[in-house]
């Protein structure tokens, strides 16, 4: 017997054995459903909104959207015919619907939009949106190249319109009350987050359904396009065009802006310094010009490292998360829970002197008891397991929507703003630029600049 500390106990009482199973679970509701109770409108102080790009994406966004007391959706646009359609199923005939996007923005009916097209096409959307005197939602990635983040800033700016990106897990209270705890010093010093999202579905992989109608006459192909690189029509693209780089920013862009966000907003930083990735195409040999497995790793300048991942060739189940690694315990937000384990460090350094004679050892362990008395010899009541989940049902997406509406009415900041979506999408975006050059890349998360 070497060793003199609490840690030691909990391993002596049983290898499975954890705080957890130790102490027992202690568990907490974090909300009725919604954070807060649907208040109703006046017909006439509805806010009308449209939305640009009435794919998958868009549409829910819209259905959230008009949970919101006082929302009223009045146009809708998008490049393929069916999407204008069943826009018209859903939301009835009423409904203005056209290919070019232009025609919205020219409406004076209209109060704020939802930006759900491809990457390539959101910040053209939102500047000419902003111009055109409407507020934003957008959806994440806030860019697809670096220099969209400075021009959506400065029109945001220059407008004074608001705009919201829409990583909705920064308006979640699973992610607020994690941000409080972690403030709180629920795990000490934070040394280290890792993050993943494994997939292991077809759909996962983005191999989204192309309908049996797709062609020139139904997708206005120059439009989908737009700046992206003059190539003849392709219903792959058009459909799936997260495989293609011209449109979509790979998994770097898709998932991890997500993590990246959660990450800034429960720790306050503004994004790492330092960026190294490497990944590849392994499984989903397509076509595809981005990969299907991605790893990164960020220094950040708080003192942290965040570590991420993203697979679609899992072979197990679907999974995604943050852990939170502090010097007394740990923080792992999954499903709609945050949950803290602490296991502090001893006070007390604890001692290996099994190699050394029977007479040191005598001598060491008697200096050592006198130097740090086994008070709390069964280990100290710091330990601990806690579980806070939002209640079943619990939206953060409905919430994002009320934060961005409220916003809209009192012309108060939002939660995530332009900035913030840059930084997260900035951030992000570096994986794909260090693969790209098979180097390490820094990133000045202050002045959101390449360095
Ligand atoms: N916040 C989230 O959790 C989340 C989830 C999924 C997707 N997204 C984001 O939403 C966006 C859309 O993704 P999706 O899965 O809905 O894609 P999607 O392909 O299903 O929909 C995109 C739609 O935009 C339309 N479009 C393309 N160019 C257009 C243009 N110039 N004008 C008008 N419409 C245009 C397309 O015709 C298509 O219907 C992406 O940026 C994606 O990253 C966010």
């Amino acid at each position: 017997m070497h060793d003199l500390n609490r840690r030691n106990f909990l391993k002596v009482a049983g290898a499975a054995a954890t705080a957890q199973t130790l102490l027992g679970p202690n568990m907490h509701m974090l909300a009725e459903v919604q954070s807060e109770p649907a208040k109703p409108v006046a017909a006439n102080d509805h806010i009308q909104i449209a939305l640009i790009g009435a794919g998958g994406q868009g549409q829910g966004d819209t259905k959230v959207a008009l949970e919101v007391p006082g929302v009223k959706l009045v146009a809708v646009a998008d490049c393929y015919t069916g999407r204008l359609d069943h826009s018209k199923e859903l939301w009835g005939d009423d409904i203005f619907t056209t290919r070019d996007y232009g025609e919205i923005l020219a409406r004076k009916d209209i109060d704020a939009v939802i930006v759900g097209t491809p990457d390539h096409w959101h910040k053209q959307v939102a500047v000419d949106a902003m111009k055109a005197g409407k507020d934003v939602y957008c959806e994440k990635p806030m860019i697809h190249l670096y220099a969209d983040g400075p021009e959506m800033i400065e029109t945001a700016h220059k407008t004074k319109q608001i705009i919201q990106v829409g990583s909705q897990r920064v308006s979640s209270v699973i992610y607020a009350k994690a941000k409080e705890l972690l403030a709180a010093g629920a795990i000490g010093q934070l040394n280290m987050v890792t993050a993943r999202w494994d997939r292991n579905s077809s759909i996962g992989a983005w191999n989204y359904t192309v309908p049996l109608d797709a062609s020139t006459e139904t997708c206005d192909w120059p439009r989908f396009l737009g700046t992206a690189p003059k190539i003849p029509y392709n219903a792959e693209h058009f459909f799936q065009w997260r495989k293609w780089k011209a449109y979509g920013s790979g998994v770097a862009g898709d998932l991890f802006v997500h993590l990246f966000s959660g990450t800034h907003f429960i720790t306050g930083s503004h994004g790492p310094t330092r960026a190294m990735a490497t990944g590849g195409l392994r499984f989903w040999k397509d076509g595809r010009d981005v990969p299907d497995v991605m790893l990164g790793l960020f220094d950040y300048p708080e003192g942290f490292n965040l570590s991420l991942r993203v697979n679609f060739v899992d072979g197990g189940e679907e999974n995604e998360g943050l852990i939170f690694t502090g010097s007394e315990g740990t923080m792992e937000i999954a499903g709609n829970a945050v949950i803290v384990s602490r296991a502090p460090l001893e006070k007390d350094p604890g001692l290996m002197i099994g190699t050394f004679t029977d007479a040191m050892q005598t001598r060491i362990r008697e200096a050592y008891l006198e130097k740090y008395p086994l008070t709390h010899p069964m280990g100290e009541p710091q330990l601990g397991y806690e579980k806070y989940e939002a209640a079943h049902g619990y939206s953060d997406s409905y919430d994002h929507f009320r934060n961005f509406f409220a916003s809209v009415r009192s012309r108060q900041p939002v939660v995530e703003d332009a900035v913030f979506g840059f930084r997260a999408a900035g951030a992000a975006l570096l994986s794909n630029l260090s693969m790209d050059r098979g180097a390490v890349v820094h990133w000045d998360p202050e002045a959101m600049k390449l360095v």
